[in-house]
Parts: structure tokens; C-alpha cells; sequence
């Protein structure tokens, strides 16, 4: 009796040992943009519209959990976390913030939960999430900004509240900012003003969007606003919880779409697209020298075949590459709007020449780019 009950344990444990084998996810060591990419499971990574932390020596990658279909584009699940020492393998980590099933929630199932960023709280200790949040049933309409909070960089996240930023408050201008420039809410001089001066007393739009801290611990909020025309930068409260009510406006009515943010050498450089739907347009990246601008439009900071079009992609995060100081790691995503499931990532690497940001496409790279 007890020789069978071995054979069967020594049976049930080589069976085990195969399976892990077989299923075991094989190790990358290379980025290949526009491929599954698998996580730690081997399921593909499913974190759209994403942005990535880093805390002690970990990354954080946090995105859009979609699901299969058109629908897949509508919050069904809430935002996945993945983690990952290399930037290459990632493990599944779970949903950081789920959506809710009461019905009355703003984050109720069904919403729509765009491009949530995540970033650290020196200060609090605490992790916070702000994402672009669209009510039940209610298309883009809303254009709210949604916060949430967490002890731990993957969560979980609780939801705090959501809403327009800045009701009541007029942008801030620069030194030697042209009268032109200014809004004047008596006379709006063009539609973007107009919606500026409409969203007024209720706060202002916020859709595609990400948070940037800067090196004093200060934190940003960058969203398309005013009908998508205009990008706002908004200054958020030491906490990060919340507006100070301090913004500017950027590029005004021209449509900006996913920005995403980055300091080097004391430059602020920021890239996003323009507003074609889930449709890819060309990328287009501004500088600045003070973050409250004024910011310079460059043009397109893609080159070679596909350049009109970001490669398929649109602009999602910038993270700055390990090691070495000073390089930087473009994150796209390539829309599958009828299969949302299947959208992919297309990371390349952001070149400097001279003060000119490129971006070329690569079938497949790896960080010791960043040393040639
Ligand atoms: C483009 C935006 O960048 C996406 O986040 C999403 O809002 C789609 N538009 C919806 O059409």
C-alpha cells in the first residue's frame, strides 16, 4: 500500500515539474515593439494606456486592463499592475484598482478609465493614481480627472473622488506671455477660448492625460482640455490629492492628445499626438525652460518609414532608462479599437542630436543602446 501511495506522489510531483517546464515563460532580453509581450504567466501584457513607477529598484507598470471586442474599451475590470526589476520580464500583479459594481459609483462598471498614471508621495509615503474618467453611459462627456490612493505601489488603490480641475479659475501667465495669448472670457477670441470660458464655473475638461514630478517633489497634472483644442498643465497640492488651482495652457486649439512628460539637463520636453481617435497621426513634441512655459512646439520627433503615423502607436509615458542618467524610453500603444485585448506596445528609444529629440522605429533593441 505505502509503495503505491509513493509511486503516485514520486508520479503527481514529475507531472508538476513537466508542467512548469513546458509552461515556464521564457525570459526577454530585448524590447520587439508591436509584438505580444507576454507577462510572467504568459498571458500578454494587458496595461494599456499606461505609465510606469519606480520604487525601490522596482518598476511599476500600471494601464488599462481591456477585455476582448469593442467593449473591451470600456472599463470592465479597472487598472492592472504588472512589476519588474529589468523593464524586459513582468509579473502579473494583479488589478491595483478595481472598477465597482454599485451602480451610482463614478467608477461604476462599464465607465471609461483612460490612461491612469501613478506616481510616489515622498512626503504622504502615499501612491497615487490620477486617470481620466468617463461616467457610466455617458460616452466622453464627462472629461473628468479620478484619484486614488495606496500604502503600496501595486495597490490596492482606493478610489477617492473624481471631477473637473480648476472651476472658477483663470490660467496663469508667464512673464512676457503676448496679451494675445490671454483669454478673455468678455470676447473669446477663438473655440477653444470659448470653451475655456463655457467650462469656467464648473471646471475645466480633462481627458488624455499624465502626472509629472518634478526634482523639488512639486507634481503636474498634463491633460487635453477645452473639446480636446488645448493641453492644460495644472499644478497639484502638496498631497498630490488634489488642484492648486495654478495652470497654464499649451499649444492653444491645436489639438493635443496623450501627453507625455520629461526633464533632462534642467529641459522640460514633453511629446504627445494629435486628435485622430484610436487612429494614429503624427507624434509632436514641445520644449520649455521653466515648467510654467511658455513651451516651444518642435514638430515630429519620429523619423524613417512610418513617422507619419508614430509607427501606429500614440504616446502614452516617457521613462527615463536605467543606469545611465539622461536617456529615455518612449512608450507608445498601438490601438486595437475592434479587439481592444490585443492593443500593443511600442517602446523605442528616444535619441538626442544636439537638443533635437528623435524617436526611429526598431524591430527589436535592448537597453545597451543607451551605451553606443
Ligand atoms: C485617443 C485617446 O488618446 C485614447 O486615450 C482614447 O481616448 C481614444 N482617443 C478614444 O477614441
Amino acid at each position: 500500500m505505502n509503495k503505491k501511495i509513493n509511486f503516485i506522489l514520486c508520479f503527481l510531483t514529475l507531472s508538476l515539474f513537466v508542467h512548469q517546464l513546458a509552461f515556464a515563460q521564457q525570459k526577454y532580453a530585448s524590447f520587439t515593439p508591436g509584438k505580444i509581450w507576454k507577462d510572467d504567466k504568459g498571458v500578454h501584457i494587458n496595461a494599456h494606456g499606461g505609465g510606469i513607477v519606480e520604487h525601490k529598484g522596482t518598476y511599476y507598470w500600471f494601464g488599462e486592463h481591456k477585455i476582448e471586442g469593442e467593449k473591451g474599451n470600456t472599463a470592465q475590470v479597472g487598472v492592472h499592475c504588472y512589476s519588474s526589476k529589468d523593464l524586459y520580464n513582468w509579473k502579473d500583479e494583479g488589478i491595483a484598482l478595481s472598477v465597482s459594481d454599485d451602480l451610482k459609483s463614478d467608477i461604476a462598471r462599464g465607465c471609461i478609465l483612460e490612461r491612469p498614471k501613478v506616481v510616489y508621495n515622498k512626503k504622504t509615503k502615499k501612491f497615487v493614481m490620477w486617470f481620466h474618467l468617463e461616467l457610466l453611459g455617458k460616452s466622453y462627456e464627462a472629461a473628468r480627472s479620478g484619484v486614488a490612493v495606496a500604502d503600496k505601489p501595486n495597490g490596492p488603490y482606493t478610489f477617492i473622488k473624481s471631477y473637473r480641475p480648476n472651476a472658477g479659475k483663470m490660467p496663469f501667465y508667464a512673464a512676457g506671455t503676448p496679451e494675445a495669448e490671454k483669454v478673455n472670457c468678455e470676447n473669446p477670441a477663438n473655440k477653444s477660448d470659448g470653451f475655456f470660458c463655457r467650462d469656467l464655473p464648473g471646471g475645466q475638461m480633462a481627458r488624455d492625460m499624465t502626472v509629472f514630478v518634478d526634482d523639488d517633489g512639486k507634481a503636474y497634472h498634463v491633460f487635453s482640455s477645452e473639446e480636446n483644442f488645448t493641453l492644460q498643465l495644472a499644478e497639484l497640492s502638496p498631497d498630490y490629492l488634489s488642484h492648486t488651482g495654478k495652470f497654464i495652457r499649451i499649444y492653444v486649439g491645436q489639438q493635443t492628445e496623450a501627453p507625455a512628460l520629461f526633464k533632462k539637463n534642467g529641459t522640460y520636453y514633453m511629446v504627445g499626438s494629435g486628435c485622430t481617435g484610436w487612429a494614429p497621426n503624427p507624434a509632436r513634441w514641445f520644449k520649455a525652460s521653466s515648467i510654467w512655459g511658455p513651451w516651444t512646439y518642435m514638430g515630429n520627433p519620429c523619423q524613417g518609414p512610418g513617422a507619419n503615423i508614430t509607427y501606429g502607436g500614440q504616446s502614452t509615458h516617457i521613462l527615463p532608462a536605467p543606469g545611465k542618467k539622461g536617456d529615455f524610453i518612449f512608450m507608445a500603444d498601438k490601438w486595437e479599437p475592434k479587439n481592444a485585448i490585443d492593443g500593443r506596445y511600442l517602446w523605442l528609444p528616444i535619441k538626442f542630436e544636439g537638443d533635437k529629440l528623435t524617436i526611429n522605429w526598431q524591430d527589436e533593441w535592448n537597453l545597451s543602446t543607451f551605451n553606443q
